[in-house]
């Protein structure tokens, strides 16, 4: 197996700058926005099919061909990935749904889909010659990435708001990274990591700061159409913080499409966050290109905590070319629906993936989705990390 990994290139709409993946490289120098590996597509169909997937190793690196580490002894795994998706019968049927299902990805290390997108980057940043890393994280995404460090020989600092789940504290010290808890928002910490990495010349791994974080998410893509015998689902209903998850998936089913594993149907996207932390919702309400700033933003599900994304646009580029949409939901729904969902499916979810299921059924009443449709839920953790909500 080899990846066939080519460039980087510019997501920005009239940009398009190109970059090498054998070089440190993190935001377009040209016009500052988000960049994208890309792969010799013709070469990855004539070196492989969809059907050689089946006696791979259940994990994302599976997908190697199309990943961006280019020596696999650079891989740093742990088993990340190829999460199962269990038909929720027992919760579909309370309001009527004939066709739910639950991706669960707090079965990944460190009980949360940050694991893919560790896994990706610190792999790429070991191929890279890097040895140390700081980044800022709202909980989940630095347990993943002290862990990845600790088994990638990389030193690894968080930047994390005092006021992230304790078990995400505890996690980052636990695997060995340096934690500096501060006073302030996941953009503080942003600013912070990225002075401190200035400063003692550390890399910063930042969500889509650096270009390899969503190479892993992508995979919930890949499997997702693997895992529905590739038919993609109706609806993706997803809990969107700075976004890396959902656009992600989209960049999948294009690379899907153009390698002939999947036609162009594609999902109705959906984005949920919380009332008192909503960006992406508002935007896309307004039918703007970008997000701003949310002021004081709080919900008690610290991934959704996110007041300004770097990706703003590529999510709103994805909600909209899917025919999606978007639902701002309470905190108080969403903790009351962790109790439904783990008391009918037996899976612990995140807040944040309980917030999937409030916001399918506000999107139901808005008629945006039907009940008989394919309709998959993310969700991105586990309820362990939360324990100070129960
Ligand atoms: C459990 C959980 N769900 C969702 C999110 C948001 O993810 P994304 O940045 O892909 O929008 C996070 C991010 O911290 C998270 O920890
Ligand atoms: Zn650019």
């Amino acid at each position: 197996m080899r990846s066939y990994v080519v460039e980087l290139e510019c997501t920005y709409p009239g940009c398009g700058e190109k970059y090498s993946v054998d070089e440190i490289n993190k935001l377009c120098i040209k016009c500052g926005r988000v960049l994208y590996a890309r792969y010799d597509i013709e070469s990855v169909k004539k070196s492989m099919s969809k059907e050689d997937l089946v006696n791979r190793d259940p994990n994302m690196w599976r997908y190697f061909e199309m990943m961006p580490v280019k020596d696999p002894s650079n891989v740093i795994c742990l088993g990340e990935g190829f999460t199962p998706i269990f038909r929720a019968e027992n919760l579909g049927k309370i309001e009527g749904y004939t066709d739910l299902h639950i991706k669960d990805e707090g079965l990944n290390p460190t009980a949360s889909f940050k694991a893919r997108g560790m896994s990706a980057a610190l792999s790429k940043a070991k191929e890279l010659g890097i040895k140390n890393v700081t980044m800022p994280s709202a909980g989940n995404a630095a347990g993943a990435m002290a862990a990845y460090a600790a088994a990638g020989n990389l030193d690894a600092h968080v930047f994390m708001p005092k006021d992230a789940p304790i078990m995400n504290q505890k996690e980052s010290i636990l695997a060995g990274a340096s934690l500096n808890l501060i006073d302030g928002l996941i953009n503080d910490a942003g600013r912070l990591s990225n002075e401190f990495a200035d400063k003692e010349n550390l890399f910063d791994v930042s969500t889509l700061k650096e270009p390899y974080r969503q190479e892993g998410k992508k995979t919930m893509g890949y499997e997702i159409a693997e895992q529905f015998d590739w038919e993609l689902p109706d609806s993706i209903i997803y809990p969107t913080g700075g976004g890396t998850g959902i656009v992600g998936m989209w960049k999948a089913f294009d690379e899907m499409e153009s390698l002939g594993w999947i036609g162009s149907k594609r999902p109705k996207m959906f984005t949920i966050q919380a009332t008192g932390c909503a960006p992406i919702v508002k935007a896309f309400e307004e039918n703007t290109q970008h997000a701003e700033l949310w002021e004081n933003a709080s919900t008690k599900a610290a991934g959704m905590r996110v007041p300004v994304a770097v990706g703003d646009y590529l999510i709103l580029q994805a909600l909209r070319e899917s025919g999606g949409g978007v639902a701002a939901i309470e905190d108080e729904d969403m903790i009351d629906n962790m109790k439904l969902i783990a008391s009918t499916q037996g899976i612990l979810p995140a807040p944040e993936g309980a917030a999937t299921y409030v916001g399918l059924n506000k999107l139901v009443s808005e008629k945006k989705i039907d009940k008989d449709e394919t309709i998959l839920l993310m969700n991105t953790g586990s309820a362990y990390k939360y324990f100070e909500l129960m």
